[in-house]
């Protein structure tokens, strides 16, 4: 599968980097041509002579080697992320992970990640520390980098080099080779191919002053994995997202809204076109009905807010859709419920709709993790596993693809 596959290995300063040579050697074996990016902390852990003779090439990384005196060489970031089929980075150590995804610029691995061209497969393949590994900011790093659309390969529990055991070993070369094998197999052809995908996302704010607001939990994750996963199909994806800390996923459109009126606005200029409307945010259902000019002060020992219904964006699309456009909605609730789901589904005219149970842990708002029920208008119920968003993300659209069929 890798025959002919340009692919750049870049490696980092990890003790797991001493593997390296013998990835390449599995990847030039499988036919792939591979250039090698290290960082400088990398050629600490393993010999630029090594890599270069298994690769057959130069050793990459620092960015004004004075040895590059031909034209092409100047802009060598830009040449190899348009000769490149694939990035793949192992180890991938907490600091380039940090550096990636806060959009860093700074060595020739980081320049050419930014230059990769946007349809081509990333794998990161991260190998640290358990506890560096488990630790919030790698685990908000991975998170946005998948949310751009790397793949992680997990790291695997063992031996580790402080002597300790748990999570945190590079899984093997031959995995690594055959996951990017893996991710290069052609896309088999999507029915979501050229159709146009509205997604909404994350919460939405109602202002009770100039300073406050009503709002919910929503990440927004889950309807930016849809959006990534469908623009991967081949979709042509516009996401209208609430106030989210989220990437855009390469080549969807964004629009920023705030409240549940701005969304429904931005949205409805798109209701015509879209083939099919994907209501993942969680739109506030009520909203102040007058809210106040400037700050509101605390004169009174109880105050009373009243609140408005906001529109139903979801009910309003379905209520004028024709019988080619597909409603997908989602539905939420704390406990059991599924038979609010089936009710959601009658109610608002939708033809699939996710159910998930908010447990705070594995599924609902803010974890990168969901347990999705799928019901659909023909009253197929498939109850899906624990999955991270991105899985979940692609199943819903599995089963978007079957309605289309
Ligand atoms: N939705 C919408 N516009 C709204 C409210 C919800 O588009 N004003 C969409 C959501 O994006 C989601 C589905 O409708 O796809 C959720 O339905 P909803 O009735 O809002 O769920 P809950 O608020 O959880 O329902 P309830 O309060 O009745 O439990």
């Amino acid at each position: 599968m890798l025959t002919g596959k340009n692919i750049i290995l870049g490696i980092c300063g990890g003790i797991a980097a001493y593997k390296t040579p013998h990835l390449v050697r599995l990847l030039t074996k499988s036919g792939a041509n591979v250039k090698v990016l290290a960082t400088a902390s990398a050629l600490k852990f393993v010999s630029e002579l090594s890599l270069s003779t298994v690769s057959r090439g130069p050793v990459l990384g620092d960015m004004f080697a004075a040895d590059r005196s031909a034209e092409s060489d100047q802009t060598l970031h830009i040449t190899l992320g348009e000769w490149a089929d694939a990035l793949v980075i192992a180890p991938a150590t907490a600091n380039t992970i940090a550096r990636l995804s806060a959009g860093m610029c700074d060595d020739m691995l980081s320049v050419c990640f930014i230059a990769l061209r946007p349809d081509k497969p990333v794998l990161l393949v991260p190998a640290m520390d358990g506890h560096m590994y488990e630790s919030p900011s790698v685990r908000r790093n991975l998170s946005v980098l998948a949310t751009q659309g790397c793949r992680i390969l997990e790291p695997e529990s063992g031996e580790l080099a402080s002597g300790q055991c748990g999570l945190g070993r590079m899984p093997e070369p031959e995995l690594i080779v055959e996951t990017l094998d893996e991710m290069l197999e052609p896309l088999p052809d999507s029915r979501l191919k050229g159709r146009q995908v509205l997604i909404t996302a994350g919460p939405t704010r109602e202002k009770i002053d100039d300073v406050r607001f009503l709002s919910n939990y929503s990440s927004g994750k889950m309807g930016f994995a849809i959006a990534a996963a469908a623009a991967r199909r081949g979709a042509v994806v516009r996401i209208v997202t609430g106030p989210v800390s989220l990437a855009t996923p390469s080549g969807v459109e964004r629009i920023d809204v705030e409240s549940a009126v701005e969304m429904m606005e931005a949205s409805s200029r798109f209701f015509d076109e879209c083939d099919i409307f994907i209501g993942a945010a969680a739109v506030a259902d009520y909203r102040p009905e007058t809210p106040v000019e400037g700050k509101l002060k605390k004169n009174e020992p109880t105050m009373e807010i009243r609140l408005v219904r906001n529109p139903d964006i979801i009910a309003a699309f379905s209520a004028g859709k024709r019988p080619a456009q597909l409603a997908i909605g989602f539905a939420l609730e704390t406990a059991g419920g599924i038979g609010y789901a089936k009710e959601k589904l009658e109610n608002k005219g939708l033809d699939l709709v996710a159910f998930n149970v908010y447990d705070r842990s594995t599924s609902g708002f803010e974890v990168d993790t969901n347990v999705l029920t799928l019901l659909d208008r023909d009253g197929t119920v498939s109850e899906l596993p624990l999955l991270s968003k991105e899985e979940a993300a692609g199943r819903l659209l599995d089963a978007v693809e079957q309605l289309l069929q």
